[in-house]
């Protein structure tokens, strides 16, 4: 009675004493093939982790595209044409600051914001994070700078 529960090459009851071996090759077979599923997974993740991977490299951005992002994101503040709205956001044009930073030290800056009590604010009001549009990726940013970049030739 309780022998029939032990699998049938334990009790000898069937035919197939190499079954045991089977079971170990399709265990490392499997085994060898989860290590390659996590590794793609592993290398899915990195490339699809949005802005994390971007190139920071100068002039990789998209300036037609930072436009309409300059539109709905930033134009509030930074006026049409990147000219400043009076106790909103800075002039874009003729900026010291983004014609003297590299594109990976504005996106740090973008990444971050510069709070309305930081010494380095002039106008005594914040520029928020990301210009206060968290959805806007690493990826979106660099476009926006190649954007304010054609403001500034
Ligand atoms: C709610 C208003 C507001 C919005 C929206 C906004 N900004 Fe700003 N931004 C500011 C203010 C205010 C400053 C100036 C802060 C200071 O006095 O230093 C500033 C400064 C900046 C500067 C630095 C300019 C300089 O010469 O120092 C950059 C670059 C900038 N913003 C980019 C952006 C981008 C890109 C967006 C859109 C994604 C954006 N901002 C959206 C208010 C805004």
């Amino acid at each position: 009675m309780g022998e029939s529960r032990l699998p049938p090459w334990r009790t000898g009851a069937s035919a197939d004493r190499a079954r045991p071996v089977a079971r170990t090759t399709e265990r490392i077979v499997m085994r060898k093939t989860a290590a390659a599923l996590i590794v793609l997974i592993l290398a899915l993740v990195a490339c699809g982790n949005d802005g994390a991977t971007v190139t920071t490299i100068d002039g990789a951005g998209d300036p037609v595209r930072g436009l309409e992002l300059y539109e709905t994101s930033c134009m509030a503040c930074h006026g049409v044409g990147g000219l400043g709205v009076e106790g909103l956001g800075m002039p874009w044009v003729g900026s010291d600051f983004i014609n003297t930073n590299s594109d990976a030290e504005l996106l740090a800056f973008l990444q971050v914001g510069r709070a309305a009590d930081d010494p380095l604010n002039t106008t005594g009001v914040a520029m928020l994070p990301r210009g206060g549009n968290p959805t806007l990726t690493d990826a979106d940013l660099m476009d926006l700078i190649a954007y304010m970049r054609t403001l500034n030739v």
